[in-house]
């Protein structure tokens, strides 16, 4: 398999802070039947700036260091880029790049707790560019967790979707997975990374979001998004998708009502154990 979404390259951004993190990384990637792994450390304007030449050296330091090792996991070169109007103008000169630096695919952070008016704007732009924006996590976006249509004219414009296997698995919280498993049931989703960046705080999940995904999806389905799709993206083809459904409003209204009604069980039980001390140790 081939993990598109990695912050393995050492020292570099908020991921791996050296070399011997990134190995052990790698060892559990292996254990779950990895081959390849996309490294992508972060370039967000004014908080990561690594230039692409940058990414493209330690990429291969970090796989001299592998063969050295008689590791025979490949590291391939990338980046996860903030979303921002200069993306364009970045990718132009060089500055930023493309997955495995094809030229075709761009993966693209959306802000944690916003949509910004000008993402179609942007996203758009490369489209018109001949790169295809792949969205990173769009699940844990708190704007696509409330309204998660604001990405349905984009997926038809041809803009892709990666989900995080962790947030699959519930540890980015109940809404981030109950968003990811609407975006797998409507067809919304094109790839499942680890997006991993450490071996304690966030530690390598993979296999086991896919896992939680073949409870959802068929397995071809599953195939297509954990096996085919990324083996077209790193050799710069085009992948394949499912049919698309937009998700009514009704059912995403229905699940806000859940929500609610969730929490405030949940409050009425705190209380309570708070009230007969049920909690105290
Ligand atoms: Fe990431």
């Amino acid at each position: 398999m081939i993990d598109i979404h990695t912050h393995i390259l050492p020292a570099i951004d908020d991921g791996s802070p050296d070399l011997s993190t990134s190995c052990q990384i790698i060892i559990t990637a292996a254990t779950e039947g990895v081959t390849k792994i996309i490294a992508t450390p972060h370039y967000w304007p004014g908080v990561y700036q690594p230039h692409w030449r940058e990414v493209l050296q330690k990429t291969e330091q970090l796989n001299n260091e592998l063969s050295k090792k008689g590791n025979s996991i490949t590291i391939l070169p990338g980046m996860e880029v903030h979303l921002d109007i200069e993306l364009p103008r970045l990718l132009e000169k060089g500055i930023i790049g493309t997955l495995n630096n094809t030229g075709k695919y761009l993966l693209v952070e959306l802000p944690a707790q916003s949509f910004p008016h000008y993402s179609e704007m942007v996203l758009c732009k490369l489209l018109s560019l001949g790169i295809t924006p792949i969205l990173a996590h769009p699940e844990r976006n708190s704007e696509v967790i409330n309204n998660p249509e604001i990405l349905y004219s984009l997926l038809e414009k041809g803009v892709l979707i990666q989900l995080t296997a962790a947030s699959i698995t519930g540890a980015f919280g109940r809404r981030a997975m109950q968003t990811s498993t609407l975006m797998l049931e409507y067809g919304w989703v094109h790839f499942i990374a680890s997006d991993c960046h450490d071996i304690d705080k966030r530690p390598y999940v993979f296999l086991n979001g896919i896992e939680k995904a073949e409870t959802i999806l068929s397995k071809n389905e599953v195939e297509l998004i954990t096996r085919e799709n990324p083996e077209k993206l790193i050799a710069g083809e085009d992948i394949l998708t499912r049919s698309i459904k937009p998700i009514e409003k009704n059912v995403i209204k229905n699940r806000n009502k859940r929500g609610k009604k969730l929490s405030k069980q949940n409050f009425i039980l705190r209380t309570w154990n708070l009230l007969t001390n049920k909690n105290r140790r």
